[in-house]
């Protein structure tokens, strides 16, 4: 096999905001997006028609450069792109001049055959985090990495890959930070020097351009806030997605569904949405719905609306081969689906039997599985999970001779999934009109949060999964996936009560709340593992609907910045050793303010890392000093989970679902501290778009530890709170006589202070 390098530069143009730089062997094309982001794109034979599935803003139209006789040298106000003419390399230094990322000075880019890949430089103690959905440690330094999205049954904390693709990763060294971006859907291969000598990373992929964006602000969360600028930020989830859900494989009657919610509702144990499992259809053809089983769907829909809940239901983008069935009927006619390159139908077996796969990378394909809906948004679903789309077909191989248009499997697969979330929410968000619909996928591609929540596949009922799934969801959110869940309890296998009650207050810290379980095994239901743990269970799902005032401001800063809700330590605290070390790379914060630790079921103490700042604990108000591992008590009805020194939680009084108007008391909660802090706090009507339209309810919330005072901004926005009255709950305050003294504001509109006693 061939291998030809980049070669050196031998004349460049700029034209139209684009820096074109030509070797004997490629052309680099450089394009600045900010003064943090510039996007380098090397390739051998460029094409034209330069469309990204990820990105969605557009380079400035012009900059400058400076060239001298060694190097063209682009620099904005954060940032230094030094290009070297011989060879062909790319360094990215800070405005300053300080070396943040340079290709490896023997390699740089270069092609084996039609793969391209990148080699840098490895700086001495440097880090890395991201890929979205991978396992191993948090720091991936001295790991390799494959992105070919897969169906992953019975996948270890070890698999790769498993069903998504986020080719993004940052990189920590010297006290800072850069990112990087490979938009390039081909199979790709990250290598963050694990099997070279301590000098070089590399990346690449099997196909396509080396075309990168490199982010250079300094701090993760300017550059995650970069990074979903680039490629977009999720939108306010329905409010009812983030109360408890409750699925399995499968609920096997609408009676089956029907008694689960009304068990809710009798134990009075909160929850708000029902899932419908493939067994809901008819013969697992999509848009159906089974005859015998679940004869009238919009009674159905009807009697789990009246008792507060919704329903979600699975589709899968196997279209079964069966005459008479309309969207096999429609699909071909239309020619809707994958094809071998001899024109015939692509046929890969799934749940119905043989199945063809639709071409979601089509528009007309994607407007036509969008309008299909009805047949689900008729008797009144609103939400609707995306499974298979890796896509999965039984062997796993489905042929890389199989096309989509004129692009072979290769080339788009690792997008599959992305596009036919792209379709179903596209789809049900005209169908629904103003009302958000809940879209779950699998499998997904950088950019997928504009469009859906993802959750981590089939995962096994093990301590080792639930750790695993915590650090998943993590490095999600680094990717700007902040709507992300787990299979509470495991998909797979059948987890002790112990394991299914701590991994249930997990559940509470996480984004995506779902207890799901594969179909054979035990019910999972909370009122499964005996009284006792029903009713931890319980207590942590009511601390979940206490918590949705603070969880919905926390997602109206994922879908303002980026920042994501469940966030890893390596965010904040970038250059604390500790935070990457084993024994405590699964903790992370829950939105500003909580720190949560996952415990393993059968350590009822744990040594813990409590970062900078003073922290106290939730449970207790006990306080601690920061920047010190303590060994804390951890038992089963309580998960270590500590509230930083100064914050502001808003909390509302239980309730049942989200629905359910409340007692109409927004209680904040306020940890004393030695620094000021303030909160955005933010509500809307939970259901529709037209927060878009400025219906929102905004301020902020100040605590000024210096005067003991808190304020309260002005409203912003057109939407009247749900909440009539104002609680302040303060913690720690109790030298000064205030502890858990409650102070009444009913206007909402005054400043309040505190007295000291
Ligand atoms: C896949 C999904 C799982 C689902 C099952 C049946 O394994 O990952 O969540 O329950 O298919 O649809």
């Amino acid at each position: 096999m061939n291998l030809q390098i980049a070669g050196n530069v031998q004349g460049f143009k700029q034209q139209e905001g684009i820096l074109t730089i030509k070797t004997a062997e490629a052309e680099a094309r450089v394009y600045i997006y900010s003064p943090t982001i510039i996007r380098v794109n090397i390739s051998k034979n460029f094409n034209p028609d330069d469309t990204s599935f990820a990105v969605v803003r557009q380079p400035l139209a012009d900059f400058d450069f400076d060239e001298s006789s060694a190097n063209i040298d682009i620099t904005t106000s954060a940032l230094k792109l030094s290009i070297q003419k011989s060879s062909l390399r790319f360094n990215f230094f800070t405005a300053g001049g300080i070396s943040l990322s340079e290709d490896d000075a023997r390699f740089g880019t270069n092609w084996q055959g039609e793969r391209v890949t990148c080699y840098r430089r490895l700086f001495e103690g440097e880090r890395f985090i991201g890929l979205g959905e991978k396992t191993g440690n948090l720091d991936r330094r001295g790991a390799a990495y494959v992105n070919w999205n897969t169906d992953a049954p019975n996948h270890t904390p070890d698999s790769d890959p498993l069903y998504k693709t986020f080719p993004f990763f940052i990189g920590l060294h010297s006290g800072l930070t850069y990112g990087l971006f490979l938009d390039n859907t081909h199979k790709s291969y990250f290598d963050f020097g694990a099997s070279t000598d301590e000098e070089t990373s590399w990346f690449g992929a099997d196909g396509g351009d080396l075309n990168y964006y490199f982010f250079g602000a300094q701090g993760v969360a300017k550059i995650i806030e970069d990074y979903t600028w680039l490629t977009g930020r999720m939108e306010m989830p329905p409010l009812w997605s983030l109360g408890y859900q409750q699925c399995r494989w499968s609920y096997m009657s609408a009676d089956e569904v029907l008694n689960i919610a009304q068990t809710f509702r009798k134990k009075q144990i909160p929850a708000d949405v029902m899932y419908c499992d493939i067994d809901y259809m008819d013969d697992f053809k999509i848009f159906t719905w089974n005859k015998k089983t679940f004869p009238k769907p919009k009674q159905l829909l009807d009697k789990l609306k009246a008792m507060n809940f919704k329903l979600v239901t699975i589709v899968d983008p196997g279209i079964k081969v069966e005459q008479g069935y309309k969207e096999y009927d429609e699909g071909i006619e239309r020619d809707y689906f994958a094809k071998y390159p001899d024109g015939e139908n692509y046929t890969g077996y799934v749940w119905p039997g043989r199945c063809h796969f639709p071409d979601f990378f089509r528009e007309d394909v994607r407007e036509w599985w969008g309008a299909a809906f009805t047949a689900l948004t008729g008797p009144g679903v609103e939400g609707f999970w995306n499974d298979m789309n890796e896509p999965a077909a039984w062997g796993q191989n489905i042929p890389w001779l199989v096309k989509f248009g004129d692009k072979f499997m290769p080339e788009v697969r690792n997008a599959y999934g992305m596009q036919m979330a792209r379709a179903t929410y596209e789809g049900t968000r005209k169908i629904l009109g103003n009302k958000r619909p809940f879209v779950l996928t699998r499998a997904a591609y950088s950019g997928t949060q504009r469009y859906s929540a993802v959750w981590t596949g089939d995962n096994t009922g093990t301590d080792a999964h639930m750790l695993l799934g915590q650090r998943l969801v993590n490095s999600l959110g680094i990717t700007g996936m902040s709507f992300v869940g787990v299979d509470i309890g495991g998909f797979s296998g059948n987890p002790t009560p112990e394991l299914m009650v701590r991994w249930n207050s997990l559940g509470t810290y996480t984004p995506m709340f779902r207890n799901h379980a594969i179909q054979g095994s035990k019910m999972r239901e909370p009122w499964e593992w005996g009284k006792d743990n029903e009713k931890i269970i319980k207590k942590d799902i009511e601390q979940r609907y206490k918590l949705l005032p603070y969880l919905y401001s926390s997602f109206y800063q994922s879908n303002q910045t980026g920042l994501p809700v469940s966030r890893t330590l390596a965010i904040e605290h970038s250059f604390d050793e500790n935070v990457f070390d084993e024994r405590f790379q699964n903790e992370f914060m829950f939105g500003d303010a909580m720190l949560v630790v996952p415990v393993k079921s059968t350590k009822l103490t744990e040594d813990i890392y409590l970062p900078k700042g003073s922290w106290y604990r939730l449970s207790s108000n006990e306080f601690y000093e920061g920047e010190q591992i303590v060994n804390v008590s951890a038992p089963l009805t309580d998960l270590p989970v500590f509230v930083k020194a100064g914050s502001i939680i808003p909390m509302q009084s239980v309730v049942q679902s989200t629905n359910e108007k409340g007692d109409g008391a927004l209680q904040v909660h306020i940890w004393n501290g030695n620094e000021a802090n303030s909160f955005i706090y933010y509500e809307d009507d939970g259901v529709s778009y037209d927060y878009e339209q400025g219906v929102y309810y905004k301020r902020v919330i100040r605590f000024d530890p210096v005067n003991k005072s808190i304020s309260l901004s002005a409203v912003e926005g057109e939407f009247k709170s749900r909440f009539m009255q104002l609680k302040f709950v303060l913690h720690g305050f109790g030298g000064i006589g205030l502890k858990d003294e409650i102070i009444e504001n009913k206007s909402g509109e005054v400043e309040v202070m505190l007295i000291r006693a």
